[in-house]
């Protein structure tokens, strides 16, 4: 059998570890720049050295032996034509031998790592086993490893520390073997990563259109306002009324949450049984404290509570994780690598997670970008669906001019954007109102330079070029991955917030909400003995493409222009359209 060896591989590996240097070291001292910025990045000034004591977990991402393994069985899995693989998805060990780096990579690093006196007890493989972890190293070691300087800088705009270096190098001998190094020159911004929602309060809330069972739905004719996009609207709309969950003792829907960012139990309680006649939704809630997090109900945030009742609204009763991920010690955390860290290691994994949170392109490295994105490759290949927020700030937030003077839309003057633009999570744009449904002007959408356009986008992408036609050019990446992939409700969404009911704006809540839907297509899959979606991508752009509704109306403006259009068919704007469950449970396979 194919996957036994990767348990007797891994013990290898760990042998590996243990059993030190080989008699012919590679030179240690050959250090050779692997990443260096020119000079501290945008909006960042250095504090100087962190205070005496200070300790970092470093994360060694190695190559893995076969190169493109992860990615074709991905697609193996994700891909309705393939007979046999489809929604076969594979084991936490299945995945660790795919990503297994080569034994002679391990015993090189680990020969480095002794001649510094890093003790093998303090090394361990992580992130579905592509990466080594050293536990609380000082950072006069850290900087004297990577020939590195490591300073506490703050963002001047924010006020937010963190603990990075402008450079850093690794023994020529390494260059190859070793990915990256995390935290190293990627400054991303604690507080870029909250998609801050819009407010817009508007004292009480009345859905528009209520459609409990057998009452009739007011359509008008024309396109419709939604004063407020109650759940009974989103659910009417989207068409998962008629649908109840059976498959609650295994399927699941984790959300995450940033920042220390956690849910108020109480203001969901009371949200759902005001909007879904609930009255037991806590025994259904899981809050996950990680990386020394507090979880403190009485202090909710706005962004968790809207992220998680909407996650509810849409698919309770399904069990829901609450991921919150506290701020760490010392400012030397990278939130997402923690997270990543973490549930990889977990043996079942919710098979639908809903992120509204996304870095700033600007300040992180492509390797960076491609290392965060093949751990999603992971969760993919495990079968969890991943659905991220495009950003609230359409094509680009203010002037969009860069330091040489000139107008770009691309990422890196996105400050919302978007880690995970990365091709294998499923990005969600932004809508309102209704008949007809059209784009939020503040839908982010566009081409990230960090992806090249994946294959499932081969034909959707490209007619939407030929459309612009010259217009734009120059201003966006056309050979980069298309985003958003879908959209939702945006505008006046009711919440509860300290007992208080408000209105929110974002595409945080059009997140949840797509999550929430796809948890249900889950649900109908799992009841009935079949895999999880996963990875949705190759699905939605192929077959599943009849069972969205096409946006055609609205753009997403910024950068001081008018931005992109939705037409027919895909726009970076709202993707392929929004989700109607009915049609999409009928055609699941
Ligand atoms: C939202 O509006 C409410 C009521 O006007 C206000 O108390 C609250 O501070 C606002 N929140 C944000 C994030 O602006
Ligand atoms: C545009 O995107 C491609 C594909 O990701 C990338 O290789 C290229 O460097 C990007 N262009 C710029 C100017 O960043």
């Amino acid at each position: 059998m194919r996957y036994h060896c990767i348990i007797v591989l891994s013990v290898i590996a760990i042998d590996l570890l243990a059993s030190l240097a080989k008699p012919l070291s590679p030179p240690w001292d050959n250090m050779h720049v692997k990443h260096s910025w020119n000079a501290v990045p945008t909006n960042w000034v250095s504090l100087g050295r962190p205070p005496p004591g200070t300790t970092i977990d470093l994360y060694i991402a190695l190559k893995p032996n076969r190169e493109d393994a992860l990615i074709d069985a991905l697609y193996e899995v994700s891909e309705p034509g393939h007979q046999g693989t489809y929604r076969a998805h594979l084991t936490k060990e299945q995945v660790a031998d795919l990503v297994a780096p080569r034994p002679e990579t391990l015993e090189l690093v680990n020969s480095w790592l002794e001649y510094h006196g890093i003790s093998s007890s303090s090394v361990s493989m992580t992130h579905g086993g592509n990466t080594l972890k050293l536990k609380g190293v000082s950072v006069t070691q850290a900087n004297t490893l990577l020939g590195a300087s490591y300073q506490v800088y703050r963002h001047v705009e924010w006020g937010e520390t963190i603990v990075r270096t402008v450079g850093y190098s690794l023994p020529r001998a390494l260059h190859w073997h070793v990915l990256t190094v995390v935290p190293t020159t990627s400054f991303v911004s604690l507080r870029a990563q909250w998609q801050t929602p819009r407010n817009d309060s508007r004292g009480d809330t009345v859905g528009l259109v209520k459609s409990a069972s057998g009452e009739p739905v007011t359509i008008l004719s024309g396109r419709a306002k939604v004063d407020f996009a109650t759940p009974s609207f989103l659910r009417w709309l989207y068409d998962t009324e008629a649908y109840r969950p059976n498959a609650m003792d295994k399927n699941a829907l984790g959300v995450l949450g940033l920042k220390g960012d956690s849910p108020s139990p109480a203001d969901l309680g009371a949200f759902m049984r005001k909007y879904r006649n609930a009255g037991d939704v806590i025994k259904y809630l899981t809050i996950v404290v990680l990386n020394d997090g507090v979880f403190d109900p009485t202090h909710p945030h706005e962004e968790a509570n809207l992220d998680i009742q909407y996650a509810e609204a849409m698919a309770y009763p399904t069990p829901h994780t609450f991921y919150s991920i506290g701020r760490g010690p010392s400012g030397t955390d990278d939130w997402y690598i923690t997270w990543l860290e973490y549930i990889l290691d977990q043996r079942d994994i919710p098979q639908t997670i809903s992120i509204s949170y996304g870095y700033q392109e600007i300040s992180t490295l492509r390797e960076y970008a491609f290392y965060v994105c093949d751990m999603f490759a992971i969760l993919g290949l495990r079968g969890v669906g991943v659905l991220a927020s495009s950003g609230n700030h359409g094509i680009g937030r203010g002037t969009c001019v860069n330091k040489d003077g000139m107008v770009r839309f691309i990422p890196r003057f996105l400050p919302y954007r978007h880690a995970f633009s990365g091709p294998y999570v499923t990005v969600v744009g932004g809508t309102t109102d209704y008949q007809p449904e059209v784009a939020v002007t503040f839908s982010g959408g566009g081409f990230p330079d960090h992806f090249e356009r994946p294959p499932y986008q081969r034909r959707a992408v490209p007619t939407f070029l030929e459309d612009l036609g010259s217009r734009y050019q120059g201003l966006y990446n056309d050979s980069g991955r298309g985003i958003p992939d879908v959209a939702a409700q945006s505008m006046n969404l009711p919440i509860l917030f300290n007992n208080r009911e408000q209105g929110e704006s974002g595409i945080s809540g059009a997140t949840p909400i797509v999550g929430g839907i796809i948890s249900l297509l889950n649900d109908q899959l799992i009841s009935t003995a079949r895999g999880p979606l996963g990875f949705l991508n190759p699905w939605l752009y192929g077959r599943g493409l009849a069972t969205l509704d096409d946006i055609t109306q609205g753009s997403n403006s910024g950068c001081g222009m008018d931005g992109f259009s939705a037409i027919a068919g895909w726009d970076p704007v709202t993707g392929l359209g929004t989700p109607n469950s009915r049609r999409m449970m009928g055609q699941l396979v």
